[in-house]
């Protein structure tokens, strides 16, 4: 990875897209220069798959930065935390022979997932009009209870039994009410039984739980290196996506502030991750889909870069690489590179287009709208590229590219106005090329 002043302050890495943009690979490579991996957003609902020293780890709730013996692994006050999910990525990472102790460190500001918030998401989901094509994994109705300020439990909240146990009296009473106001056959809850389910699973949970905004202050004083690992995309923030197909948290650079107590000043690199072409899964506008059917090149992409969600199985919804929308993250994430992901998957097209503008109403724009119902009216604007039909992914040298291929990249950097800094051509570590 080149260096480029990361010996001071701290590095973010964020998606740039609607997500799976395969930041995880990022945040591996740049491990080695960092001393804490920190996520600040979202729960299970991220899918991370890391492929290293040829075992593919899925991970959805913690950091990557786990699978690095030298690295503290923190999970932010902005994440909602389903303390089941959280046990068993621990297990099946010790199944897996990586060591999960005073490394892995849980914030006691971070929110708690109940059973009763996926059920909560079920009704509303489940056959709506206005289904938003969550995750299931209870995110957004764990968001709202922290917004409400009545309704919230936090991870801290864990450790003092007796204030837990009064609190979900209080909440759960609540919960029963509004569920069954949804659908008469909504399940209900016991506060007593989820109180003892909750403290059994906080004496396994307590080593790891810190205040994290305290922990990372100091480091940052003693001259540690963080890296902020953005989950989801840029324009899934629920402040600047495409509400309200969005998730719930900020996913862009603007919610590592607030999610982990840093203050963004210490931020010195920002690298914007994005792959060659889009994906999306769940429902929204999607202005460069190709929904060609199974033989068109939707399909195809689909395929080759087995877009299936690492979370939900869903298959993803895939199409060219939309700068419009890119460029939008970029200004708004403050970005100083891209990564581009994924190169190797467009190796099978005769030709590439990437979406350099929109039409919309006639007019010509250049600016991502910021509501979702005008992106779904508008149409793309491309610019066609010739493909390089050559398997790509033993390339490791810049100059090794087809010259198709550093063309392709070369348009996306200029037309971003960014440098690219790294080309990856295939899951593993050492399929990627440093540009620079
Ligand atoms: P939620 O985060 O489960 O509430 O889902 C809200 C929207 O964000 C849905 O469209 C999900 O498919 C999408 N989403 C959530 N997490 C991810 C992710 O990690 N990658 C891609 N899309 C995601």
């Amino acid at each position: 990875m080149p260096s480029q002043d990361v010996r001071s302050g701290s590095t973010c890495v964020v998606g740039l897209q609607w997500g799976d943009e395969a930041k995880g690979k990022i945040v591996d490579l740049l491990t080695s220069d960092h001393h804490y991996v920190v996520r600040y957003n979202g729960g299970a609902n991220a899918g991370h798959t890391i492929v290293k020293d040829g075992k593919t780890f899925k991970l959805s709730l913690l950091p990557t930065g786990i699978l690095s013996p030298h690295i503290c692994a923190v999970i932010g006050n902005g994440l909602v935390v389903n303390p089941v999910r959280f046990l068993e990525e621990v297990k099946n990472l010790r199944d897996a022979g990586i060591s999960v102790g005073s490394n892995l460190v849980l914030s006691d500001h971070a929110h708690l997932i109940f059973p009763y918030h996926m059920e909560e998401e079920r009704l509303f989901e489940q056959g709506s009009s206005q289904a938003i094509g969550t995750t299931g994994r209870g995110i957004g109705p764990c968001y709202e209870d922290k917004v409400s300020r009545s309704n919230g439990i936090r991870v801290g909240d864990l450790l003092y039994p007796d204030h837990l146990r009064q609190r979900l009296q209080a909440v759960v009473a609540r919960k029963n009410l509004l569920l069954h106001g949804l659908a008469s056959d909504a399940k209900q809850f016991d506060a007593d039984a989820l109180c003892g389910d909750y403290l059994g699973y906080a004496d396994q949970m307590k080593p790891h739980i810190q205040d994290t905004v305290r922990l990372l202050n100091n480091a940052i004083k003693q001259g540690k290196r963080l890296l902020f690992e953005g989950a989801q995309g840029s324009l899934l923030d629920v402040d600047h996506g495409t509400y309200p197909y969005v998730t719930s948290s900020n996913s862009s650079v603007a919610g590592i502030w607030s999610g982990s107590g840093v203050p963004a000043k210490h931020l010195s690199r920002i690298i914007g991750v994005i792959k060659a072409y889009t994906s999306r899964v769940g429902r929204g506008p999607f202005p460069t889909e190709l929904d060609d059917g199974p033989t068109g090149i939707g399909e195809t992409i689909r395929k080759i870069g087995r877009e299936y969600g690492t979370v939900t199985g869903r298959p993803r919804r895939c199409g060219w690489l939309d700068l419009v929308a890119v460029r939008y993250s970029a200004t708004l994430g403050g970005v100083d590179e891209v990564t581009i992901m994924l190169l190797d998957v467009l190796s099978a097209l005769d030709e590439l287009k990437v979406c350099v503008a929109y039409e919309l109403d006639g007019q010509r724009i250049d600016d991502f709208p910021g509501d979702a119902f005008l992106l779904e009216r508008c149409k793309p604007i491309y610019e066609t590229l010739p493909g390089w039909r050559t398997d790509i992914s033993a390339v490791r040298k810049p100059s090794d590219l087809p010259a198709n291929a550093r063309r392709y990249v070369d348009r996306v950097a200029a037309l971003l106005q960014l440098p690219v800094s790294i080309v990856s051509v295939g899951p593993d570590r050492a399929q990627t090329i440093l540009m620079r």
